[in-house]
């Protein structure tokens, strides 16, 4: 079959036709979409209405006829310089414009590029495309089924839809404990596919400046280091060298993992502007974001865990089959193609445990990215957090006392996992102590039972979460095979001010401030001399970016270590200056002075203009340090989360009453920032588990690809976070700090979760999926006999 589709069929919305608006655009800002360069031109792309289709014919006649429109960019034109495939973050192969056919509604077909926004988005709505729909593969059960069609029919010797088996832990000690259990419990988990949905869309601007022989990209990406080697490597032989490359991410309006990986906009505006000698401007819209762009999650869990009959958990089994779309782009360290799922010990002392996951392709977008998590810790959270509570119920135990008995206790510490990971510091049950003291727990329960009594369903949730982050430790990350070190250089000016920069990115978590903390804090310079810089890998040391709660762990260790190192030099200018010796010397931040002397002293900022103007002689002149920071380990934050939820019999709505979350980042840089970590992170953990999720129906439409059925919460659907927290230091980062970006969206989910099945259990519910939207409870009422 030939069709003749526009591209409105699969919901884009291109077709609009807009006048130049003066409210579209934008004033001076700092977020991509504000760069503004002469001649600069608009490139649009043009979209898959099917999710499996041959592309027979591409007619661009039309779309050339509009004014303004200069080219149509397919796939035939990028093949000529071997641009029409790139590798994703996992060695995998994704495609930049198709050739032969597409793998998924919404994939980029071909591009349009105009001297207008308007002209380019016109253009892609006169471009003809005729497909002619393949087989479509939804469900990863089934593409894994004898027979079904075999997606990459690009890879020459792939015969199904395989992508790999991945296994960890100890199969036999698991199997034999599982045999020796006095209860076990089983459940099927799905976590659904979600998205990121930050305040801005992807876009660059990419600038191709012949004279200077370089190539300037301002880009929404959280790892821009990272992206310039990526296309050295992939367009090196076109003559974009890594070191004629200057990636600069401004403000990119939050990343949450959506933003790590490469995006084919990005590579075709790239090419256009290597084309036409002219910067090239990109901005996908809303839908363009949420419909094609990198997904989290889509992990169909069975997971099994045992126990002794006095509450002692002894082993857990979990087998996952991971939907990857119709590319492995997940942004995860090249080692754990599941990323760092093997964390699903949770908190929990368990002697053993075996986890296997296997990746499947289906048609639909590429994934899965780390949505405000370390690489598949939130899937790891959920399961064993359900589970655990499960059992307990299972047990007639309180959830809270039997977290209680399996947890690891202090002592533990460094404590290996039945998994092999090895846990820093934690104080599990402190945690979980002062968040029941809080809400009141004791209470809590006893108004539960009369409620019950009158029909009433009320609900407790606990999630007694461990994170994992700060990856990471060379010997066992990286990225395409670059480590996940991160870095900081200082720079302290004769006046004694200084710059720091960081191979790290932030987008809104406030490294601007807590970096310039940690250096004022470290060498005793005052926050407002100190200019914090990042993303511009032009003039930012080498490091692999943004993501994975990694800043504090890594980069801002960096800056304790470069700050030391600014130290050691210092000391010696001083003693230099004070005519004594360096060890005679005493350190308080900002001043060394003389033992026993303390009138004898030179400050930071003497030291600094002495660097300059009257060093020792043998020394180098100038006060400056780089850390690139190895980390010996990762840091393992932890909370406990205690959710009260009342459910609507009539509506089946979930309405959260009360959330107490009690977190625990080790030493805190600034408290400020991290209760707004912690804020922003419930909001992103509550919405999924009661409201967001995209889905396909069965040829592949997507369902949730727009803000009127993708629901994100807002102000007046999120509750009250009653926050707080404990501190455990980690003790082998220099300044005792963990990560803290992700802990609340990784812990949330799960604590309302078991709010809702604790005000089910009773009526025979074990489990429900999230997220948890009133028809799905609604229906379960139903189901066992509850009615208004
Ligand atoms: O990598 P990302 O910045 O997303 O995550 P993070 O390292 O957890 O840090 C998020 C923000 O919280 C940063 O501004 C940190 O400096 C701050 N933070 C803090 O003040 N104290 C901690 N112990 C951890 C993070």
């Amino acid at each position: 079959m030939a069709l003749r589709t526009t591209p409105e069929v699969g919901g884009m919305g291109h077709s609009i036709k807009r006048k130049e608006d003066p409210r579209f655009i934008r004033g001076k800002g700092t977020y991509v979409d504000d760069v503004v360069l002469p001649d600069m031109l608009y490139l649009d792309i043009v979209r898959s209405p099917f999710a499996h289709a041959k592309i027979k014919k591409i007619d661009s006649t039309k779309a050339l006829a509009i004014p303004g429109v200069l080219a149509v960019i397919t796939g035939r034109d990028l093949a000529k310089y071997n641009l029409h495939w790139m590798p994703t973050l996992m060695s995998d192969t994704q495609m930049v414009l198709p050739v032969e056919k597409v793998m998924y509604q919404a994939q980029e077909v071909a591009a349009v590029l105009a001297t207008t926004r308007y002209g380019a988005a016109d253009g892609v709505a006169a471009v003809e495309v005729e497909y002619e729909p393949l087989p479509v593969v939804v469900d990863p059960k089934k593409a894994l089924e004898p027979g079904a069609p075999v997606l990459r029919t690009d890879k020459k010797d792939k015969k199904d839809n395989h992508i790999w088996h991945w296994e960890w832990g100890n199969r036999a000690e698991t199997d034999r404990a599982f045999t020796e259990a006095d209860v076990t419990v089983k459940q099927d988990i799905y976590i659904p596919r979600i998205h990121v949905a930050s305040i801005e869309t992807c876009g660059c601007v990419a600038h191709w400046d012949k004279v200077q022989d370089k190539l300037t990209v301002w880009m929404t990406t959280q790892a821009p280091h990272a992206i310039r080697t990526v296309f050295a490597l992939v367009a090196g032989h076109v003559g974009l060298e890594e070191h004629k490359i200057r990636i600069i991410s401004p403000d990119i309006g939050g990343g949450f993992g959506g933003k790590v990986p490469v995006y084919p906009g990005y590579v075709i505006a790239v090419a256009a502007s290597v084309l036409t000698g002219k910067p090239v401007k990109w901005i996908e819209d809303r839908m363009e974001n949420l419909q094609a762009d990198s997904f989290a999650r889509d992990y169909h869990i069975t997971a099994e865990l045992a126990a002794k009959k006095d509450g002692m958990l002894t082993a857990l089994r979990i087998k996952t089959l991971a939907d990857h779309g119709y590319t492995d782009a997940a942004a995860n360290p090249s080692k754990f193609p599941a990323g760092l799922f093997h964390v699903c010990t949770g908190s929990y002392d368990l002697k053993a445990a075996h986890v296997e996951v296997d990746g499947a392709y289906t048609n639909k977008p590429p994934g899965g990215i780390a949505y405000r998590c370390s690489f598949r810790v939130t899937e790891a959270v959920h399961t064993i957090e359900r589970m655990t509570d499960l059992m307990a119920h299972q047990l007639g135990m309180d959830p809270a006392e039997f977290r209680i008995k399996n947890f690891i206790k202090p002592e533990q510490f460094p404590y290996k996992s039945a998994l092999g990971w090895e846990y820093d510091s934690g104080n599990y049950a402190g945690a979980l102590r002062k968040a029941m003291d809080t809400i009141g727990y004791a209470d809590l329960r006893r108004e539960q039972v009369e409620k019950r009594q009158r029909g009433e369903l009320m609900g407790i949730g606990i999630s007694s979460f461990t994170e994992i982050v700060g990856a990471g430790p060379s010997k066992h990350f990286d990225i395409l095979g670059l480590k996940m070190f991160d870095s900081c250089e200082i720079r302290i000016h004769p006046t004694g001010k200084a710059i720091a920069r960081f191979g790290t990115k932030s987008q809104g978590q406030g490294h601007e401030t807590t970096y310039a903390q940690i250096l004022a804090e470290e060498l005793g310079i005052p926050a407002k001399d100190i200019k914090v810089e990042e993303g511009d890998t032009d003039t930012a040391p080498y490091g692999l970016g943004t993501y994975a709660s990694r800043s504090t762990p890594v980069a801002g260790a960096a800056a304790a270590v470069a700050s030391r190192k600014i130290l050691d030099k210092a000391r010696k200018i001083a003693a230099h200056l004070l005519e004594a010796a360096p060890e005679d010397l005493v350190y308080e931040p900002g001043k060394f002075s003389v033992k026993g002397a303390p009138d004898r002293a030179k400050t930071i900022q003497d030291i600094a203009f002495a660097a300059y103007t009257n060093h020792p002689q043998g020394m180098e002149a100038g006060l400056e340090a780089v850390s690139y920071y190895d980390p010996p380990n990762l840091t393992y934050p932890f909370g406990s989360y205690i959710c009260v939820v009342d459910i609507d019999k009539g509506t089946g709505e979930v309405k959260v009453r009360r959330f107490v979350a009690i977190d625990d980042c080790g030493n805190i840089i600034n408290p400020m920032i991290v209760q707004g970590q912690v804020h922003g992170g419930l909001s992103m953990g509550f919405a999924p588990a009661l409201y967001e999720e995209i889905s396909y129906d069965e040829i592949g439409n997507v369902q949730g690809g727009s803000f009127i059925d993708y629901l994100v919460p807002t102000a007046v659907e999120t509750p009250k976070w009653e926050t707080g927290h404990t501190i455990t230091p980690s003790p082998h980062h220099p300044l005792g700090a963990k990560g803290v970006g992700e802990s609340a969206t990784v812990g949330a989910p799960a604590a309302i979760a078991n709010a809702v099945v604790d005000a089910l259990w009773h009526l025979g519910v074990r489990h429900v999926d999230i997220p948890i939207t009133p028809p799905k409870i609604w229906r379960l009422l139903r189901d066992n006999g509850v009615t208004e």
